[in-house]
């Protein structure tokens, strides 16, 4: 059984003063769902005061993303030890925004997960087609390089520690959001490559949806067999927003 994660991905948004707030609200919101798995990813500014207001709540504190180098000359870089340092268990790794606007290839982002995985980090893995890509029918070439290079060598334990999450660059911020039946099809193609590559583990790795999602269309993306969360942008800034999303309808 996978349990449903619903992921808060803040990108460049929130002070400190104002991630503080937003989890002592959102805390006592969401305390009483307890199966499904919570996640926070502030700015770095704000790793720390969300780890501390989210102390003994379960829910998980995330980086948006890490270098790969534990520690040296790396002007403005932060490292994996950072992060755990800073209270997260968590990091994103290989966003689109962080592909297309900082150059990120696969071989960066599979540096980067691996350096993550060996400090004992989780990783949020995202993947995703854009537009062009999917209008010219490129989406599954597209996402199974995608998974091939950026899982490349990892092991069993690596692995698990590891969740997906599908992000069509062209349902990120836009209001369009991916059918039911597009997103299933791509996560199921998601889990049939990784099942060609890592067996049965596949069926025990999280695969989350990202696009757009809200509490008006959260229900029936969830109802998917194959989507097993949600990792939101724009709905996750608002705690009573942000809390419908923790609360979708199960099937
Ligand atoms: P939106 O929910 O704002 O479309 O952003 C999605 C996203 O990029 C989450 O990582």
């Amino acid at each position: 059984m996978r349990k449903p994660l619903i992921a808060a991905n803040w990108k460049m948004y929130k002070t400190i003063s104002e991630a503080d707030d937003f989890v002592k609200q959102f805390v006592p919101l969401v305390k009483d769902v307890t199966d499904v798995d919570k996640l926070i990813a502030p700015p770095f500014t704000s790793l720390n005061a969300v780890a501390t207001a989210a102390a003994g709540s379960g829910i998980i504190v995330a980086a948006q993303d890490v270098f790969y180098e534990e520690q040296g000359a790396f002007t403005g870089e932060i490292s994996p030890g950072m992060i755990k340092d800073a209270g997260g268990t968590f990091v994103i790794i290989g966003h689109s925004e962080r592909r297309q606007y900082f150059h990120e290839t696969d071989s960066i982002v599979n540096k980067k997960s691996k350096a993550a995985l060996r400090a004992g980090l989780g990783v949020v893995l995202c993947i995703g087609e854009t537009l062009e890509e999917r209008n010219t029918n490129r989406t599954f070439d597209v996402v199974k390089r995608q998974i091939a290079e950026g899982l490349a060598e990892f092991c069993e334990a690596e692995f698990k520690d590891t969740v997906i999450a599908y992000e069509p660059v062209w349902a990120i911020g836009t209001g369009v959001t991916a059918t039911p039946e597009q997103a299933e099809e791509a996560h199921g193609f998601i889990r049939s490559i990784i099942k060609e590559i890592y067996g049965d583990l596949a069926d025990e790795m999280r695969i989350l949806y990202g696009g757009s999602v809200k509490p008006e269309n959260v229900d029936e993306i969830m109802a998917s067999p194959n989507v097993d969360g949600a990792l939101v942008g724009g709905a996750s800034l608002d705690p009573q927003v942000f809390s419908k999303l923790v609360k979708f309808r199960r099937g």
